[in-house]
């Protein structure tokens, strides 16, 4: 097997000797690239993004960014990025290098002030600035507004990266300035070529291996070798258990890249979402075909985690709180579990067995979502947490439902945050379910509900509120559905 490395810059580097835990963060700062900034190690911050090839979605590549600080530069083995170091040209000898079109507006527009943030702000603004279909947004579908530029910049594309000092106005200033890349641009020259092959990697220091194989029926059968091993996609979870919980694993087996959890398809009667590919992924290629995912995606972290969370991490961490849950169990969701045996199909609503704990057997990968069509009408997530953007749930409710003739045919209600597992409102459902959709059958559920679910006080919410939220969820969502009717 071919040592394992990573093209940083247009640079080949080695990644020996870093630790199958390193993470390209780490790996940078000790290779002299000390642009890529440490903030929290968790996620949060944004200043140690990066920009990754990854395959495009309307080209070849698309410069994908990503927090460095939680992806182990194992598993970037064969893969290409870009660091604030390599946005800026080099110049003639002797001269200083020319700015990237993004770091000259955050320049000019005074976007950085201790400059921390900054590299981070400016790989996640290149990010944005790249996207293949931004200028086709520019001036179009309702134009300017708070969070989109007249150039097309989607501010979201900001929602993870923190700034403490300068404020956020000349940053947007820059954002909504930058202009489209030329054709004589090295980055946009290269998203026209493939982004690199996933490689197969078996990267050993000491006791600990990290490991990917080519196909899922090499991995499934290597996770039936090596049960203990940790299986990770995105890391975004992963990630902040190795930096922050000290974790170490003496084996972990990388599933993001296997062509077989990242397909997508739309049949006649169901959708089916590989577990693998991102959520970013998944919500440019549905682009907007299951309204509650669409709703549910810009209220999930920030645009970088996004790029490398997936469906499949977000289940099987099997978390109370976790966004999607809610989400698919309102669209009637299965799961499609693989082993090296073969197959099964588990209904989202038999998946989780109590705190963290599911169906799901040693060996056994996620390999899909399977959401059943025709989808219901009527759509909403409403997540419920102390910012409106990068945060974690205090209780989420998604809801789907069927009205026809102002009578509830049928309703499916999904419930995070209130309970050992993610759960479905069925007294709830059952009793909107053949009743009119009125405000007094609306409260009477809203009472049914708010005592949903077994919530409980902890620092993010105290049982009483979340209880409360649940119902005042219901009828937010009857007000909006006849606001829609009435206007
Ligand atoms: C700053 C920050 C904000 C966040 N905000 C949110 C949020 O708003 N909402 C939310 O729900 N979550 C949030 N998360 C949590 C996390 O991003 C999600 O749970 C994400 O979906 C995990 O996906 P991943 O691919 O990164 O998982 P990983 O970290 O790679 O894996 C997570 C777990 O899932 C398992 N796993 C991964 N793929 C598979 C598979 N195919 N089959 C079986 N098991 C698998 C792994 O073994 C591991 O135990 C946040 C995390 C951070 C760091
Ligand atoms: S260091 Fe804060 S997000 Fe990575
Ligand atoms: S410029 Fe100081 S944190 Fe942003």
């Amino acid at each position: 097997m071919v040592a394992a490395r990573i093209t940083v810059n247009g640079e080949e580097k080695q990644i020996s000797p870093a630790a199958p835990h390193t993470t390209v963060l780490e790996f940078l700062r000790d290779r002299g690239l000390t642009g890529t900034k440490e903030g929290c190690a968790e996620g949060e911050c944004g200043a140690c993004s990066v920009l990754v090839a990854r395959p495009g979605v309307n080209k070849p590549t698309d410069w994908v960014a990503v927090n460095a600080c939680l992806v182990p530069v194992a598993a970037l083995d064969g893969q290409e990025i870009i660091t604030s170091e390599g946005l800026a040209t080099a110049g003639e000898p002797g001269k200083p290098p020319t700015l990237h079109p993004v770091q000259e507006e955050m320049a000019l527009r005074g976007g950085s002030q201790c400059g921390y943030c900054t590299p981070g702000f400016v790989c996640s603004m290149a990010a944005e600035y790249y996207r293949p279909d931004r200028c086709a947004h520019a001036d179009t579908a309702g134009g300017t507004d708070a969070e989109h530029g007249p150039n097309g910049f989607d501010l979201h594309a900001l929602s993870g990266n923190l700034c403490r000092c300068t404020g956020y106005r000349p940053i947007r200033d820059a954002a909504f300035a930058v202009g489209t890349p030329t054709d004589e641009d090295p980055l946009a020259q290269r998203r026209e070529q493939a982004s690199p092959a996933p490689v197969a990697t078996e990267y050993t220091r000491d006791d600990s291996v990290f490991l990917r194989k080519g196909t899922l029926a090499e991995t499934l059968r290597l996770l039936r070798e090596r049960p203990d091993a940790v299986v990770v996609a995105g890391s975004t979870d992963w990630g902040v258990e190795v930096n922050i919980r000290s974790r170490r694993a003496d084996c972990v087996v990388a599933v993001d890249r296997l062509a077989e959890l990242r397909e997508l398809r739309v049949e006649s009667d169901h959708i089916e979402i590989g577990a693998a590919l991102t959520l970013t992924e998944i919500e440019r290629r549905l682009d907007g075909a299951v309204p509650l995912l669409a709703e549910l995606f810009p209220q999930f972290a920030s645009r970088l985690i996004r790029n490398g969370a997936t469906l499949g991490g977000n289940l099987g961490t099997g978390s109370p709180i976790g966004d999607s849950p809610p989400v698919l169990l309102a669209l009637e969701a299965s799961v499609l579990l693989a082993d090296a045996d073969g197959e099964r199909e588990v209904p989202l609503a038999e998946y989780f067995t109590g705190y963290r704990q599911s169906v799901r057997r040693p060996g056994e990968l996620i390999r899909a979502v399977r959401i059943p069509l025709p989808l219901s009408p009527v759509a909403a997530f409403h997540k419920i947490s102390k910012r409106r953007f990068d945060d974690i749930s205090s209780v989420a409710v998604a809801f789907a439902l069927d009205i026809g003739d102002g009578i509830v045919r049928k309703a499916r209600i999904g419930l995070g945050g209130v309970a050992a597992t993610p759960i479905r409102a069925l007294a709830t459902e059952a009793a909107l379910e053949g009743t009119p959709w009125t405000a007094e059958t609306v409260e009477a559920a809203a009472r049914i509900l708010q005592g949903e679910g077994t919530p409980m006080n902890d620092h993010r919410a105290s049982a009483a509120y979340r209880s409360a939220m649940l119902g005042q969820s219901l009828l937010k969502l009857y007000a909006q559905t006849t606001e829609a009717v009435s206007s």
